[in-house]
């Protein structure tokens, strides 16, 4: 079965939790293609199951505008955050808009990565990617969000989650059934 990952990312963050849902699928037999959003293809013919993550700005996907701020965030030495190559280019934003939907239709996931504060105040890009989906005729079949703290780095455990929310996903999607939604 084939997977694509599909990420955004400002710092690394939500790139480190693609790499261990790519590496969890990989490791349970999958073929996975793992790409940035800027480089995801519009055709996803050839996939069983796509998996799409952003980092939460302002409450939902980052916008030009926050992707421009978060590279103000980079630029401030005492924060010490690098930012990733092409993180001021086309995210999960603009690569829902481009997608093609193709029938059959794959199974789709949401992630994304937030603040470690309760869910309320923080918002959720995996929400928003969902809503995007729907409008496009497409149910994601689950959500999962990973947490960073206050630094903006990962939560410990975190990508040790991701990993085993993944295998769930890829476990699912070969069987045919419909996926668990993992809650947090
Ligand atoms: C401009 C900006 C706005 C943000 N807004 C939110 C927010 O509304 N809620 C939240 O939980 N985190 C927010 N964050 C924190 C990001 O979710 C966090 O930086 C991101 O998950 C880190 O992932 P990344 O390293 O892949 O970019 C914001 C970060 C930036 C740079």
């Amino acid at each position: 079965m084939n997977a694509l990952v599909i990420y955004e990312s400002m710092f690394g963050n939500t790139r480190r939790i693609a790499e261990a849902v790519a590496r969890a699928l990989e490791s349970d037999g999958l073929w996975v293609d793992l790409v940035r959003a800027g480089d995801a293809p519009n055709d996803l013919a050839m996939f069983a199951l796509v998996i799409v993550g952003s980092p939460t700005h302002a409450h939902t996907l980052p916008l030009p505008a926050s992707r421009t701020q978060a590279a103000a965030w980079a630029d401030d030495q005492s924060k010490a955050l690098v930012l990733e190559a092409g993180a001021d280019g086309e995210g999960v934003r603009e690569w829902l808009e481009r997608c093609e939907i193709p029938h059959p239709t794959p199974h789709f996931a949401a992630f994304s990565t937030r603040s470690d504060i309760p869910r309320l105040f923080a918002g959720d890009a995996a929400v928003g990617i969902r809503r995007r989906l729907r409008k496009r005729g497409v149910e994601v079949t689950a959500l999962a969000d990973f947490e960073v703290d206050v630094a903006s780095r990962l939560v410990h455990g975190e990508e040790a989650r991701a990993a085993t929310w993944a295998l769930t996903l890829a476990r699912s999607a070969t069987s045919g059934r419909s996926v668990t939604p993992v809650v947090p």
